[in-house]
C-alpha cells in the first residue's frame, strides 16, 4: 500500500459526493468509504503489513484523510438540505428575498356591474341623467300613482312580495322601476330624460329567463313634442351600441296601465341566433322591455299637465341584456357566486 492507493481513494470519494443527489446517495458513500467495512477499515488492515515506520507515516495519513472524507460529506449535507429536492427535513427553509412575489387575487367588477356602467355611459351620452329610488317602496308608487287602481286586475301582472308592517300605506319590495318614474316627474320640472338601473322582486317560481330577484333599467323622457318615432331611434341607438352591431329587433301592442299606446321590445334571441333554445321559449325572440307613451293619468298623478307634456317610458330587463350579449344561457347563474363563471368576465 503506497501514498498513491490513499489519493485514488480521495479523489474517487471526491467525484462521488460531488455527484451525490440526495440524502440517501451520501448515506451509500459514507458506508463504502468510511463505514465498519468501508474502504478506508480495509486500508487500516493492510497497515500490518508495512514496516514500523512506514505505518506511522500512512496511519496519520489514513487518519487525517478520514477526517477530510468526513468533513466534505458534511458540507454536502447541509448544501443538499438547502436545494429543492434535497434532505428537506434536515434544515429549517430560508426566505429567498430574491424570488418574485405571488399576486394577490383581487377582485373585479360582477358581469351586471359591468352590464350597468355600459348602459348607463351609452345613455349618458344621448342625454340621460341617472336617477334612484327605494327598493322597499309603497303601494302608491308602484301601484296607484302608475294607474293601477287597487282592486284593479292589472296588479296581478306583478306578483308582489308584500312587507307586513303597521303602516297605512302598504310597504312592499317594488316589483319594477317604475315607481321612480313618479317619484322623480313629483320633483323635477319637464323636460325631462332619466335612466333608473335598480333591483325589483317577483314572488315568482325562477326559471332559465326568470328571477324572483332581478334588475331593471327603466328610462323616461318628457318634453312637448315626443313620440314613438324617438323612442324606437333612442332605442335602436342604445342596442347597436350595446351589442356592438345593427340588431333585429321589434315592437309589438302590448299592455301596460301606465302607458297609452304600449308595446314590448323583442330582440332576436343571441344565446341560440334565433333557432330557439330555453332562454326564448324556442320562439328565437326574447322579450328585453315593455314600453309605451306616459299615460295621461300618470302626468297628471304627478302634477303635469297632459295637455301640455308628452313623454315614453321603458322598462329593460337588463340582466337579460347582459345573458345576450355574453350569452348566458341561464339567469340564475349571476346570483349563484359560482366563481368558475364570474371568473369569465
Ligand atoms: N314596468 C314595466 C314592467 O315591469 C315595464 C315598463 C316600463 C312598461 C315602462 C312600460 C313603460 O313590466
Amino acid at each position: 500500500m503506497t501514498e498513491i492507493d490513499l489519493k485514488i481513494v480521495r479523489e474517487k470519494a471526491e467525484k462521488e459526493i460531488r455527484a451525490a443527489q440526495n440524502r440517501a446517495d451520501l448515506e451509500r458513500i459514507f458506508h463504502s468509504y468510511l463505514g465498519k467495512r468501508g474502504q478506508i477499515a480495509l486500508l487500516f488492515k493492510e497497515l500490518k503489513d508495512l514496516s514500523e515506520e512506514q505505518r506511522r507515516g500512512m496511519g496519520q495519513k489514513m487518519n487525517e484523510l478520514k477526517k477530510y472524507l468526513e468533513k466534505i460529506l458534511t458540507q454536502k449535507k447541509s448544501i443538499l438540505a438547502r436545494v429543492k429536492g434535497g434532505a428537506k427535513k434536515a434544515e429549517p427553509s430560508r426566505f429567498d428575498l430574491d424570488r418574485p412575489g405571488r399576486k394577490p387575487e383581487i377582485g373585479h367588477l360582477h358581469p351586471l356591474t359591468q352590464t350597468k356602467r355600459e348602459i348607463m355611459a351609452i345613455f349618458a351620452s344621448m342625454g340621460f341623467v341617472v336617477a334612484a329610488g327605494p327598493e322597499m317602496e309603497n303601494e302608491w308608487y308602484n301601484f296607484d300613482a302608475l294607474n293601477i287602481p287597487k282592486d284593479h286586475p292589472a296588479r296581478d301582472a306583478w306578483s308582489t312580495i308584500w312587507i307586513k308592517s303597521p303602516e297605512s300605506t302598504k310597504l312592499l319590495l317594488r316589483t319594477h322601476t317604475s315607481p321612480v318614474q313618479a317619484r322623480y316627474l313629483e320633483a323635477h320640472p319637464p323636460p325631462l330624460r332619466i335612466i333608473v338601473p335598480g333591483k325589483v322582486f317577483r314572488y315568482e317560481a325562477t326559471d332559465a329567463s326568470h328571477e324572483s330577484q332581478f334588475y331593471q333599467l327603466e328610462g323616461l323622457m318628457v318634453d312637448k313634442k315626443v313620440s314613438a318615432a324617438s323612442f324606437k331611434a333612442v332605442i335602436a341607438e342604445f342596442m347597436k351600441r350595446f351589442f356592438g352591431k345593427n340588431l333585429e329587433f321589434r315592437l309589438r301592442p302590448d299592455f301596460f296601465p301606465f302607458t297609452e299606446p304600449s308595446f314590448d321590445v323583442a330582440m332576436t334571441c343571441l344565446t341560440c341566433s334565433g333557432r330557439g333554445c330555453p332562454v326564448c321559449k324556442k320562439t328565437g325572440w326574447l322579450e328585453v322591455a315593455g314600453a309605451g307613451l306616459v299615460h295621461p293619468n300618470v302626468l297628471r298623478f304627478s302634477g303635469l299637465n297632459p295637455e301640455k307634456w308628452q313623454g315614453w317610458a321603458f322598462g329593460f330587463g337588463w340582466d337579460r341584456l347582459a345573458m345576450m350579449k355574453y350569452k348566458i344561457d341561464d339567469i340564475r347563474l349571476f346570483n349563484s357566486g359560482n366563481l368558475r363563471f364570474l371568473e369569465q368576465f
